[in-house]
């Protein structure tokens, strides 16, 4: 017996063939000069006829099987009591053993509904091992701090670890021992989207669940990326290699208390999400909030048919096939890119590369966003767009200085589910290799105008010259 899987003799293929198809939109470069100023040098504000490969996301642009198409027409537009209701329930039941299923219209109200009803006072932490943009901003909506625990070497883009996503324990225990009666739970992103994409041990996970039973703290997961976190287990954690990602899956959602999920991930479809937890009397609570900003507890801000699409993309995201063809897809990006010398973030993530932008072009300095000029200069050399996650993101304007900067200048170029093929990441690394070949070439971006919140989604920038 051996502590790794076998390895794939043959090529690893899309396990799937393609039923329906979409054409990719044909665009010159004059047309894509064109098309970025129209958009203010901001991809966000690129219209999807002026993109070839979109590698924004992977949030709810993914391709549905036809299993999940034909479950659409049956289902059951009924107010209340749906059929689709409860064939959904059932298989949420089945995979996490939780008793309250209560559908959202994706995963941010789900957030929005279960830390309005845990915070109940200001002054209050949730500890985590790193909050999602908006998992955070719902936390500090409610007057709670938001603490990521992530471990030292995670931050490091170059350290090559099975799992970056890590809780830190020693971090937590003391959070937990200073400030007990402050944390009405802990929180734990599965996998890490903030740092890659990174996966959380079964081993971490089991340590953060003891420490959250000793110290009385629930314990809640954001499993929007669970099927890709399991696959990461069974790939890398010692004994786990001969479990199915389904039994992993199972006891990674034994451990927690409850979740919120963004159905649009590993959920497998284009809208939707989850809040699932235990606690009959939190459940009622959550359920009152539900019928107040999303709607009747049986289909909570989603038709029947996105139910029913819903229970049965659950089941198919933990067929191994998807899984091993998923991972190698994001490895052979990234396997290429190595070998040309291009910096990434390492190991890759369960769901996208990460371009390190602030090594790929270091003459740009953070505060004209290098991870946004690399991200349109892939655009402008082939239509692919991804998105900057650095400082235009994550930074702070500050009056008449530099904006204080993000820790990492990233650019993340996103899988969609089942949706591109192997001759379009080819294509990808073509584009890459040429813009890595004329990094010297590229320069930076100011700010010509920006709102004080999230900026990202709409602010509007000009190259500096
Ligand atoms: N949690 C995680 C870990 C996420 O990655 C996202 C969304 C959410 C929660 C919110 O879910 O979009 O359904 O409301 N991530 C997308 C992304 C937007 O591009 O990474 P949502």
């Amino acid at each position: 017996m051996t502590s790794h899987p076998p390895l794939h003799a043959r090529t690893i293929i899309e396990p799937f063939r393609i039923k329906v198809v979409e054409a990719l939109p044909h665009i010159t470069a004059e047309r894509r000069h064109f098309a970025l100023s129209a958009a203010k040098c901001n991809p966000f504000l690129l219209r999807s006829e002026d993109i070839l490969i979109d590698l924004l996301t992977e949030s709810g642009t993914g391709a549905m099987s036809a299993a999940q198409w034909a479950a659409m027409m049956i289902g059951d537009e009924t107010y209340a009591g749906s059929k689709s209701y409860y064939r959904l329930e059932a298989v949420v039941q089945a995979l996490t053993g939780k008793r309250h299923v209560i559908p959202t219209h994706q995963g941010r109200a789900a957030e929005h509904i279960l830390f309005g009803a845990l915070i109940r006072r200001p002054g209050l932490v949730i500890p985590s091992n790193s909050f999602f943009d908006t998992t955070r901003a719902n936390c500090e909506y409610f007057g709670c701090e938001a603490l990521d625990l992530l471990y030292d070497e995670a931050l490091d883009p170059r350290a090559d670890l099975p799992f970056k996503g890590n809780v830190d324990l020693g971090k937590l225990r003391q959070v937990l021992d200073t400030r007990r009666a402050d944390v009405p739970c802990v929180l734990v992103t599965v996998t890490n989207n903030r740092g890659g994409g990174q996966p959380v041990s079964l081993g971490n996970l089991k340590a953060v669940h003891d420490l959250c039973r000793q110290f009385g703290v629930p314990l809640y997961l954001d499993a929007a990326r669970f099927a890709e976190n399991a696959w990461f287990i069974k790939q890398r954690e010692p004994g786990q290699c001969h479990r199915t990602a389904k039994e992993i899956a199972r006891e990674v959602f034994s451990l927690c208390d409850g979740f919120t999920m963004s159905a649009k991930k590993d959920g497998l479809v284009n809208i939707g999400g989850l809040l699932c937890l235990d606690d009959d009397a939190l459940a009622d609570g959550c359920r009152t909030r539900l019928i107040l900003t999303e709607g009747f507890p049986t289909y909570g801000g989603l038709a029947g048919r996105d139910l029913d699409a819903l229970a049965v993309g659950l089941e198919e995201v933990l067929d191994e096939a998807y899984l091993a063809y998923r991972q190698a897809s994001i490895r052979y990006l990234f396997d290429h890119l190595d070998a040309l010398g291009v910096p990434m973030m390492r190991p890759p993530g369960g769901h996208a590369v990460y371009l390190d932008a602030g090594a790929f072009c270091p003459q740009i300095p953070a505060h004209q966003y290098p991870g946004l000029a690399l991200t349109n200069a892939l655009y402008l050399e082939g239509g692919v767009r991804g998105v900057e996650v650095g400082t235009v993101m994550f930074g702070k304007p500050r009056q008449g200085e530099p904006d204080e900067c993000a820790p990492l200048e990233l650019v993340r170029l996103t899988f969609p589910r089942r949706t591109y093929t192997q001759s379009h990441v080819d294509y990808l690394i073509e584009v890459i290799a040429e813009v890595w070949r004329n990094r010297a070439e590229l320069s930076g971006y100011r700010i010509t105008k920006q709102r004080a919140v999230l900026r990202a989604f709409t602010a509007e920038f000009e190259a500096v010259v």
